[in-house]
């Protein structure tokens, strides 16, 4: 069994709704219940939490520890400024996947970069609702292969 924290952050309780052409049309509930169907089949658990706080995130972080063998996140805005939240990933030292809806890249500057990446064990961008299934099986790949 592979346990995972999957963590939203702010503004991604409103997918579905929020600007729909950059983030696609489905909401939250529908992508956590793919990851849930997913994890069910990988012989995974999920622990899933949104916050639109930057304090809440670091505290879904840290509660990871002792229960979690891995993290999968979407820090969404606090990926280009959040200190506090790279802090707490690199503090618990759980291998994490950084997942991104859109391609930071391909956007406005200031989304180029991430204070997050340096921390994790790599970054999936721009595949909309698909990044995070692919996160979770790389996650899954990075936790096997440090078992072996
Ligand atoms: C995002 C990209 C961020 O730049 C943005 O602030 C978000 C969502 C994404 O999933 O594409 O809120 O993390």
């Amino acid at each position: 069994m592979i346990r995972v924290a999957v963590i939203h952050g702010p503004n991604l309780n409103l997918l579905g709704l929020r600007e729909p052409e950059l983030y696609g049309g489905e909401d939250l509930d529908s992508i956590n219940r793919r990851l849930l169907q997913l994890a069910a089949a990988e012989q995974m658990e999920l622990r899933i939490t949104q916050s639109n706080s930057e304090g809440a995130l670091v505290d879904a972080i840290h509660a990871a520890l002792g229960w979690a063998d891995a993290i999968v996140i979407n820090p969404a805005a606090y990926t280009h400024t959040s200190i506090a939240i790279r802090d707490a990933l690199a503090a618990v030292r759980l291998p994490t996947v950084e997942v991104h809806l859109s391609n930071i890249y391909a956007r406005e500057s200031f989304r180029h970069h991430s204070v997050i990446a340096p921390v994790v064990v790599g970054q999936i961008t721009g595949f909309g609702a698909e990044s995070y299934l692919l996160a979770l099986r790389a996650v899954r790949e990075v936790v096997e292969r440090a078992r072996q």
